[in-house]
């Protein structure tokens, strides 16, 4: 029973975050996107999740939260640079939380290769 009771909420959950992450995601001027972005580096990057989870660290919470942030930003245009490369990116850092596979995700986590390529200049709200 307990088993058919996880499946059932699993079914309701999953497509609910990919809801969620498409209502922020879904906008036009890419200035939603730039919030959503900056949450994802400040909440996942700055805040050491993704440093703890390419340790082998993270909690099963802490998994699953990363895999709420990257699924918001899979939905997100890049501030600068080509869709196709960003898309690849974030993708790729999904799949490998995802997978549970530490080395693909330090691979797709680098900081500064992202950077140069897609980081814009100045945040919203200061330019
Ligand atoms: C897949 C691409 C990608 C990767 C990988 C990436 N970043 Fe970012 N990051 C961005 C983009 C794009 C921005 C610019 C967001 C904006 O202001 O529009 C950004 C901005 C930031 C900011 C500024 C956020 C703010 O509030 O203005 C910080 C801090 C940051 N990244 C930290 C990191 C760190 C640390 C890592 C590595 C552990 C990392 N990022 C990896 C794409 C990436």
């Amino acid at each position: 029973m307990q088993g058919t009771t996880f499946k059932y909420w699993l079914v309701l959950i999953v497509p609910g975050i990919a809801v969620i992450a498409a209502g922020v995601t879904g906008n036009q001027d890419g200035k939603d996107d730039r919030a959503v972005i900056r949450n994802v580096m400040q909440k996942a990057m700055k805040g050491g999740i993704a440093a703890k989870f390419a340790k082998g660290e993270a909690s099963a919470d802490e998994r699953a939260q990363l895999i709420t942030l990257f699924t918001s930003l899979t939905g997100t245009k890049a501030p600068k640079g080509d869709a196709k490369s960003w898309n690849e990116k974030t993708s790729a850092l999904l799949a490998a939380v995802s997978a549970n596979d530490r080395n693909a995700f330090t691979k797709a986590s680098n900081c500064a290769a992202c950077h140069k390529e897609h980081k814009g200049g100045l945040a919203p709200g200061k330019n």
